[in-house]
């Protein structure tokens, strides 16, 4: 059996980052979470390093490491989206506070510990929120830059274009400066923007899957993204709402459910009208280099598939 593969998760949940994180915690044979690093983004640094917390004794692991990291973007105020995840970030069931610590210590050097103490190439990095908590750790530490094994976050939009505004996804928006340094850092990267996370929809059935679990994670989930939904059904008028940070470990578990185009992407930091544009070259017109492997389809059906039977496993 191969081992699994080593990662942080970099995340500010958020519904779907916690759908993400049981998917990952689920995945034991896949996927060793060495961390969870939390950053301020959907909503403010306490409750989604709180959130990431909840998230962990819902998944019966207490025992793994997380960490508050940066509390605001590099260079910029945060902007945060409880319009669509409410006030706590995962609005929908009442949840308890957690019980179990977080640990002492920053975010930022427990990526760059992490990274200096494994085997260089043997940690891959998920981000599932703004990028500060990565790029701090780039900046402060410049060799763990060749130490990643790879990045596989969510983010940016070429053919969707943007969410938070008409330019610009979420994630590379809030901290576009960030976005630009682990863009341009060298990385293996692979991104799973809009154009593919629109694409993996929930609906009726599919939140039926995971209610009728019949577990307490299967009626998270789907009380979750019965919350969630709403927001994107009103806006698109689709029949469910994307879960978009679980594609970047759907992808880590089974990449034959993807598939994308090696591109150049570039991130817009100066422009105020298109601030945090994803700059994709999906058709090569330019001679710049491919820079991330920019994912733009998905096997829905085998997507949930996945994400219900490991759910299941909670
Ligand atoms: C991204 O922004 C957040 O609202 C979600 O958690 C996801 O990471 C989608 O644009
Ligand atoms: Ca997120």
């Amino acid at each position: 059996m191969p081992t699994p593969r080593k990662i942080i998760i970099d995340t500010d949940p958020g519904q779907d980052d916690a759908v993400a994180i049981l998917l990952a915690l689920s995945s034991p044979e896949e996927i060793e979470v060495l961390g969870i690093t939390a950053v301020a983004g959907n909503v403010p640094l306490p409750l989604t390093q709180k959130n990431a917390r909840i998230i962990c004794e819902l998944a019966g692991r207490p025992d793994v490491l997380v960490y508050a990291g940066c509390e605001a973007p590099l260079k910029r105020k945060l902007v945060t989206a409880e319009h669509v995840h409410g006030k706590t970030g995962l609005d929908g069931p009442v949840l308890a506070d957690p019980v179990m610590q977080l640990q002492p210590g920053h975010a930022v050097d427990f990526i760059i510990e992490t990274l200096w103490r494994e085997a260089a190439g043997s940690v891959t990095l998920c981000p599932l929120g703004p990028l500060t908590n990565i790029a701090a750790a780039f900046l402060k530490a410049p060799d763990v830059v060749g130490r990643v094994a790879q990045i596989v976050l969510m983010g940016g939009a070429y053919f969707e274009v943007g969410n938070i505004t008409p330019t610009a996804e979420f994630n590379i928006y809030v901290d576009p400066e960030a976005a630009d340094i682990v863009f341009k850092s060298g990385v293996d990267l692979v991104v799973m923007p809009l154009d593919v996370t629109h694409k993996a929809l929930t609906n009726k059935a599919r939140v039926a899957a995971f209610r009728a679990l019949g577990t307490k994670p299967g009626r998270m989930v789907a009380e979750w993204t019965d919350f969630f939904e709403r927001f994107d059904m009103q806006k698109y008028g689709s029949e469910g709402a994307p879960l978009h940070d679980p594609c970047v470990i759907a992808y880590l578990i089974k990449p034959e459910l993807f598939s994308g185009r090696h591109i150049n992407v570039e991130i817009e930091t100066g422009s105020e009208l298109t601030l945090g544009m994803t700059v994709a070259d999906w058709w090569g017109v330019t001679k710049r280099p491919a820079n991330a492997l920019f994912i733009g389809d998905v096997d829905a059906d085998g997507f949930y598939a996945l994400l219900t039977e490991r759910i299941g496993r909670l």
